[in-house]
């Protein structure tokens, strides 16, 4: 099922809201295609797509949280590692040729995304708030 964004979903920080949105319409292409049967090139094409924006994503939110003083970032920057490693492998299996590596990690992809957005992304919104004394 594809993920549509809502305010439930935003962390207060416009910046990493519009990146979570461009992360969220790159999931969803991601989904359809799969749904659809894309051939494998436009499989592997989009697994690096949503790679390369990952990584960017994950860094750019990781110095944000940095540049607040953020405490828990420690734990943060460990869940997005975390996450990392699942990627990789599961796009190592498609690689090897095993198709549903693919449906396993666009289910994983989504459901992790939508939950660490809503929980743990959340978290750092608030504490950029308190920051600036609106918390
Ligand atoms: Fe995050």
């Amino acid at each position: 099922m594809k993920i549509e964004w809502t305010d439930d979903l935003s962390t207060g920080v416009p910046e990493m809201d519009e990146q979570h949105k461009q992360l969220i319409a790159l999931l969803n292409d991601f989904y359809v295609a799969v749904e659809r049967g894309e051939r494998d090139e436009g499989i592997q094409a989009l697994f690096e797509g949503v790679d390369r924006y990952t990584v960017f994503h994950f860094s750019a939110e990781e110095a944000f949280m940095e540049q607040i003083g953020y405490p828990d970032l420690p734990s943060h920057r460990e869940t997005h590692a975390m996450f990392r490693r699942e990627y990789q492998g599961a796009m190592e299996r498609h690689g090897a040729g095993d198709r549903k590596a693919v449906r396993d990690l666009v289910a994983f992809l989504f459901s992790w995304l939508y939950t660490h957005i809503q929980k743990t992304d959340k978290r750092y919104g608030a504490f950029a708030r308190q920051q600036v004394g609106q918390g």
